[in-house]
């Protein structure tokens, strides 16, 4: 998809979940990476992703793994529209050691 925001790269990370009974087990970090890893070898300077702006677990979660935000969209069913945080991960950093 085409990004809602300027100076995006290409490269967008569509759907990223765990089943609720594996959270905190590592496992949303170690695919987020594998998705990284790809990006890296595919020579993308960056990735980005939305966010439902009442998911903060996901927020933090991908703050956490070196994420920004860089603007807001909408996602639209139809009949509602619900307010998405856009983040973009630069690809030459890595996140802060924890
Ligand atoms: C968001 C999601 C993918 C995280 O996956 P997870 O496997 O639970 O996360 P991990 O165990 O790999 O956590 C990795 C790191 O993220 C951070 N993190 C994870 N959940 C967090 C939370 N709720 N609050 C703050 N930080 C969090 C931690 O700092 C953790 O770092 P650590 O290495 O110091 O432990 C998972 O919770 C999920 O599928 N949620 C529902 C679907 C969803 O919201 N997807 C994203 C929408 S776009």
């Amino acid at each position: 998809m085409t990004a809602p925001v300027a100076g995006c790269a290409d490269l967008e990370i569509a759907t990223l979940h765990v089943q609720p009974r594996h959270h905190g087990k590592g496992i949303g970090k170690t695919l987020l990476q594998a998705a990284v890893d790809h990006a890296r070898a595919s020579g993308t300077p960056s990735l980005w992703l939305t966010t439902n702006a009442e998911n903060l677990p996901a927020i933090a979660f991908y703050r956490a793994q070196g994420f920004s935000p860089v603007g807001d969209t909408h996602f639209s069913n139809g009949t509602q529209a619900y307010l998405n945080h856009v983040l973009i991960r630069h690809l030459g950093q890595r996140p802060a050691a924890q």
